[in-house]
């Protein structure tokens, strides 16, 4: 599972090399789109069954900087979709890709190898690729929690949040 993940990260850092060199055009929106979306399953699983490994085994502290961590990534893809058809493009691709060297080398340095001695059981019983049709077939609402969503929202200053039903706040927050 983990070799499965530390895989993936060598994926996007091709991606991300092969966008920075890239022209405006459709082969650089396919390019982007399959970033966009490879990045996203694979933080999706990591918050649906990895992080919550670490929180029990490693800490609640590791466990929530890596999930903000995916967020500003998130954010990163945002922002670099925005100027696709732009001069800035390339340096929005640079932020992310910073960002994300930070955050992977984080996990590839610190969380994964305590994980590999701490849930080593567990990570054998892991199938990757069952687990990405899995948080393909649901929604990204799945992925969270009521609480993770609110203090999402909270973060996002979205009004009316104590009011809402989980749902709702997948909404507020895009992530339904
Ligand atoms: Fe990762
Ligand atoms: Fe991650």
């Amino acid at each position: 599972m983990i070799d499965h993940l530390i895989g993936e990260h060598r994926k996007v850092e091709g991606l991300l090399a092969q966008l920075k060199d890239s022209d405006e055009g459709s082969d650089r929106n396919a390019m982007f789109e399959e970033l966009a979306s490879s990045l996203d399953t694979h933080m999706r699983v990591e918050e649906r069954y990895i992080y919550p490994m670490i929180s029990d085994l490693i800490g609640q502290d590791e466990a929530s900087d890596a999930t903000d961590e995916h967020e500003l990534a998130r954010d990163g893809l945002a922002s670099a979709r925005t100027r696709l058809e732009e001069g800035a493009f390339e340096a929005a691709i640079e932020i992310l890709e910073a960002g994300i060297a930070h955050h992977v080398e984080e996990e590839e340095q610190e969380l994964f190898p305590q994980l590999r001695v701490k849930a080593a059981d567990q990570l054998d019983g892991m199938d990757p690729e069952r687990l990405e049709a899995h948080v393909e077939e649901h929604g990204a609402a799945i992925d969270l929690t009521k609480e993770e969503l609110y203090d999402l929202a909270k973060q996002q200053g979205i009004e009316g949040r104590s009011k809402m039903t989980k749902d709702e706040l997948a909404g507020a927050v895009g992530r339904s």
